[in-house]
Formats: C-alpha cells, sequence, structure tokens
C-alpha cells in the first residue's frame, strides 16, 4: 500500500499536482456504475422513427450496430496501418476483423427476415434520398484497406487521366456508378450529398493510405514471417477479402431482393441505383488483395451457385 502511495505520489506531483488535494478530491468522487459508463441512456435515445410503423426501430437500431461494428473494424486497421506489432498480433487483430465481419454476415437475417413487406415498403418512402450507400465508414474501410487504383473498375481505367492525382481518381471508383450517369455527366441527389459531406475527408485519407493500407503493409509482416506464421497471416487476409466483399454483399443483395423484388416487380432504391446489378459482387469487383487469388478464383469473383 505505502508502495502504492509512493508511485501515485510521484506520479501526480510529476504533472505538476497536488498529491494532498488529489486524495481529498477522492473522498468525495462518487462510484462509477454501468450505466454512466456504457452511457445506456444516451444510446438508447438516438432512434428517432420517422413513421409509426413498429419495423422501423428495428431497420434504424440494425443500422445503428452496424456502424458500431465498422467502427471496430476500423479501431483495428487504425493500428495495423499505422503501429509497429508482431507478426503474430498482426494476423490476431487480422482474426477480429474476421470475427467483426462474421457478425455482420450471421445478423443480416435481423433484416431479411421479420420485417413486414408491406410496412417496410412503406416507411422506406419517408427516407428517400437517404441510403446506407452514405455510409461514409464504409469508404473509409476500403481506403484503409487497399490501393485506390485497385477500387477502380477495369472498364473505367482508360478513362482516368495520365498521372492524376488521388483526388482526380474519385470520379472513378466502382460506387460512382450507384449514381453516376456518364452519359449525362448527373449525380443523383443520394450521390451529390454524400460527396459535399464527405469527399474532402475520403480525400484526404487516401492521400494518407497511400502509403500505409492494409494492402501496402501486410507484405512487411510476410517478410519477417516464418513459413507457419505466414500460412496464418495470407489465410486470414483471404478470409477477410472474401467474406468482407462476397459473403456481406450477397447476404445484403439477398435481403434487397426480398423487399425491393419479391412480388414481381423491381422497386427503386432509396438511394436510387441500378441495384440489382450495382450491388453484385460479381459487378462491383471490390478485391482488396487480388495478388492472392489465382486467375480461376479472380475469374469466379463472386459468382453465385
Ligand atoms: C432492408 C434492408 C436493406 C435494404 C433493402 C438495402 C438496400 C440497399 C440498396 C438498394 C442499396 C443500393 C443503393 C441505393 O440505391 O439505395 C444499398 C446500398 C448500401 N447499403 Fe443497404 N439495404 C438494407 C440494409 C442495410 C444495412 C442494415 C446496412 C448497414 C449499414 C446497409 C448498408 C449499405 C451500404 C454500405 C450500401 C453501399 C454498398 C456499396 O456501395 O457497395 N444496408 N442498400
Amino acid at each position: 500500500m505505502e508502495n502504492l502511495l509512493n508511485t501515485l505520489q510521484n506520479k501526480l506531483q510529476d504533472s505538476g499536482q497536488d498529491p494532498e488535494n488529489y486524495l481529498k478530491g477522492l473522498v468525495h468522487n462518487q462510484a462509477i456504475n454501468y450505466w454512466d459508463y456504457i452511457r445506456v441512456d444516451t444510446l438508447l435515445s438516438l432512434q428517432n422513427p420517422r413513421t409509426h410503423f413498429k419495423d422501423e426501430t428495428i431497420f434504424i437500431v440494425y443500422h445503428q450496430i452496424t456502424e458500431l461494428v465498422l467502427n471496430l473494424i476500423r479501431h483495428e486497421l487504425n493500428q495495423l496501418c499505422r503501429d509497429e506489432m508482431e507478426v503474430s498480433l498482426f494476423t490476431e487483430k487480422l482474426g477480429r476483423m474476421l470475427r467483426y465481419t462474421d457478425l455482420l454476415i450471421s445478423s443480416f437475417s435481423i433484416m431479411n427476415k421479420g420485417m413486414s413487406y408491406e410496412d417496410y415498403n412503406q416507411f422506406r418512402l419517408s427516407l428517400s434520398p437517404a441510403s446506407g450507400f452514405q455510409s461514409a465508414q464504409f469508404r473509409f474501410i476500403e481506403l484503409m484497406c487497399t490501393d485506390i487504383d485497385l477500387l477502380i473498375p477495369a472498364y473505367l481505367k482508360p478513362m482516368v487521366p495520365e498521372g492524376a492525382t488521388i483526388g482526380e481518381k474519385f470520379p472513378f471508383l466502382y460506387w460512382q456508378e450507384a449514381g453516376h450517369n456518364r452519359e449525362t455527366n448527373k449525380k443523383t441527389k443520394t450521390l451529390s450529398d454524400f460527396e459535399a459531406r464527405y469527399l474532402p475527408e475520403f480525400v484526404k485519407l487516401a492521400n494518407e493510405m497511400s502509403t500505409q493500407n492494409l494492402h501496402v503493409t501486410y507484405p512487411k509482416y510476410l517478410l519477417k514471417a516464418n513459413a507457419i506464421e505466414k500460412e496464418m497471416l495470407v489465410a486470414a487476409l483471404r478470409d477477410f477479402d472474401k467474406k468482407y466483399n462476397i459473403e456481406w454483399p450477397m447476404v445484403h443483395l439477398e435481403t434487397a431482393r426480398t423487399y425491393l423484388m419479391a412480388k414481381g416487380e423491381t422497386k427503386t432504391a432509396t438511394g436510387g441505383s441500378q441495384w440489382e446489378k450495382y450491388l453484385h459482387p460479381q459487378f462491383q469487383r471490390r478485391i482488396y488483395f487480388p495478388e492472392l487469388w489465382s486467375e480461376k478464383e479472380l475469374e469466379n469473383w463472386g459468382k453465385e451457385g
């Protein structure tokens, strides 16, 4: 105890605080409790449905849960891209990203099953032109995972001007296809609002990540890994690419099919994309680590059945 008090006294003195006043303050300090620490009341006050349909609350909460999970993935990516660590820890953190992605995939049935088709198709109309497409964290994650050039579809590559800066490459990223009509050069409101709000942040992050995204970082770890570590690291990266860029998009697309084309007609989505085409992993070909896949695997990327 005395040792502990000495350590505390030294720490406080080193940071210019008065140990006696500090201890006096502790006498009246209230114990921390669960509800304040976890901010439960704040968390439960963050849902504002726009209609009376009961399922709208589930829709909002589930999106919020997804944003929290995406934030956990970013938390790992921040360390993987910016910190130096042992190979084993690097692989362990990729394992965490995989478990978070598993959570996203397995829980999507909360959306796909149980919501009333009729109710969903009523309340979603009050959300237009908002769309999950406008999730900034989704874009932050891809910019941290891979090179900007790998987010440009092969058929748009010839349009990118020679020597384009990172910012100048953004109009050619795959996600522009959800709302950028290249013939008329018009953008949907969903896309233009999204860019007005986030584009400067995206460009800043993409610049910063150009030398430290996961695609750039992982080969450095392969160089110092032994044979077993190498195998585990590559397996984790491939697994993440497959789960995040095929399996999760597929459960999302199946859900869109459930609610937007189940009863014989294809409905327009709130974001206004040609969603049956756009959301398919085979069309997007979002592949963070293409060099880790064989030609045949790349050819079959996202194929159903
Ligand atoms: C009933 C449930 C859902 C349906 C029917 C649905 C439908 C759609 C559609 C049609 C799009 C294409 C853009 C558009 O035209 O609006 C889209 C995009 C997107 N949605 Fe959902 N969605 C659902 C749930 C969710 C949830 C829970 C999330 C979690 C945040 C989410 C995140 C996204 C993202 C990130 C995109 C962009 C995907 C990309 O660019 O590859 N969606 N969604």
